[in-house]
């Protein structure tokens, strides 16, 4: 069954319930560990062993991204691999992980979007998804990342600690043999104190096998370890989380863009054979304006609804990983052969979730807003009750536009022609039937 949009608009409540999507949010999610039973065929209308097994038949290696499909057999080491690799992998007890699997699954995509929209998430959510053979799995390791583990098939033993190794960490961590840990991006030498991790021992941990339609969640940086003594298949719903320091940075860019001494390289400095590297004066003054010019800017800076609205709706709305195809997201490419009359229907053609804004630009002018993606679209303030209209409609006469200004307004057919037309070009909007 393909989800569809009922689905969507219920996307927390219907990996979680019985819990109120508010309860999770309040008490477990970057909290603590959180394991919930479901009925085995809870997760179906998401995902199920014949989804999984049609994509790997299906797929060709050129449609896959870099590292993107991967087996162990070690549980330690990753292999690239090709589609047709996966079958014996799994027959020989190997544990076959495709990251991001929802670049190329449309239904997962659509899905992940959803969770982030609801839960006004602005780090980055997606999913991958774990077959694993006979007697497979993962020592002891913590992610950068949370993790939402949904049991599709089979049954998979966890064993997980109640504190996180490390809060909000920025790397992955395993335990070795000789029970230190590694360090995966910047190994023992280049790790600094308020990241080190402490082995834990094993009274730390608790275990939990998980059934088909159980669901595990995990804080960033809680150690866990799994182990399948049969078959199993698993999504891992993640939630990549954004540190200030990125929010702050939009801020800062999104005030400076226009001007000219932000945009530019720093001066040219030329390294001199042999010698230190030390930064010269010229370096040097350049980053002291800069800095100063921030600072000011960020003391002055009001934090009102209306100066950081945007910034808050673009994070949500383009920090997801892209389809892989982007016509199974944006549908086809918009052939305009006509000019647009107002008898034409039209169809809302984007297929993932998109949301609308008032806010204030730089000049202090008020707009409205419509992000879908990593796209931002600009009106003018009056348009505010046909982007609310149009954000509750699949299909509509384009004619019918004019009317959706409320009680007081009628909008103007050659105005409304352009806000259409815009939307085509932008592949948010299509013609019902291209002819
Ligand atoms: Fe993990």
């Amino acid at each position: 069954m393909e989800t569809n949009e009922f689905d969507l608009a219920l996307a927390l409540l219907s990996l979680l319930d019985p819990v109120s999507p508010s309860d999770f949010v309040e008490k477990y999610f970057d909290r603590e560990p959180f394991f919930l039973e479901g009925r085995p065929d809870k997760f179906d209308f998401l995902f199920q062993d014949k989804d999984f097994w049609s994509l790997v038949d299906n797929l060709s290696a050129d449609q896959l991204g870099p590292k993107q499909l991967r087996a162990t057999k070690n549980r330690l080491s990753f292999r690239s691999i090709r589609p047709d690799e996966v079958r014996p992998m799994v027959d020989q007890g190997g544990t076959i992980c495709v990251t991001d699997i929802h670049r190329v699954h449309a239904g997962l995509w659509k899905f992940a979007e959803a969770i982030k929209h609801q839960l006004s998430y602005t780090g980055i959510v997606g999913f991958n998804c774990y077959c694993s053979g006979k007697e497979s799995g993962l020592d002891v390791h913590f992610d950068q990342r949370a993790a939402t583990t949904l049991q599709i098939s089979g049954e998979k033993t966890w064993k997980y600690s109640n504190q996180p190794g490390v809060s909000y960490p920025r790397q992955n961590v395993i335990i070795l043999k000789n029970k230190k840990p590694h360090y995966f991006t910047t190994g023992d030498s280049g790790v600094e104190e308020w990241e080190r991790a402490k082995t834990p021992s094993d009274a730390e941990f608790r275990e939990v096998t998980l059934k088909p339609g159980d669901l595990l969640f995990f804080p960033a940086g809680t150690w866990h370890a799994a182990l399948s003594s049969e078959h199993s298949l698993a999504l891992n719903l993640y939630f990549e989380h954004t540190e200030c320091s990125t929010f702050v940075e939009r801020v800062v860019r999104e005030k400076f863009l226009p001007d000219e001494e932000w945009r530019k390289e720093f001066p040219m400095q030329l390294a001199q054979h042999h010698s230190p590297a030390k930064i010269s004066s010229e370096v040097l003054q350049h980053m002291e304006s800069r800095l100063k010019e921030g600072a000011t800017f960020l003391k002055m800076l009001s934090t009102t609804p209306d100066s950081l609205n945007h910034i808050w709706n673009q994070m949500i709305s383009d920090n997801i990983r892209s389809f892989i195809d982007p016509k199974q997201i944006h549908g086809p490419k918009p052939i305009i052969t006509k000019e647009l009359e107002p008898e034409n229907r039209l169809i809302v053609a984007y297929r993932g979730r998109h949301r609308y804004s008032c806010r204030k630009n730089r000049w202090g002018q008020f707009l409205v807003s419509l992000y879908f993606g990593p796209k931002v679209i600009n009106f003018p303030e009056e348009y505010y009750s046909f982007l609310a209209r149009l954000s509750k409609v699949k299909s509509f006469r384009a004619g019918d536009c004019t009317m959706w200004g409320g009680d007081k307004m009628e909008y103007d057919w050659d105005d409304m022609k352009n806000i259409l037309a815009i939307l085509i070009k932008n592949y948010f909007l299509q013609f019902e039937k291209l002819s």
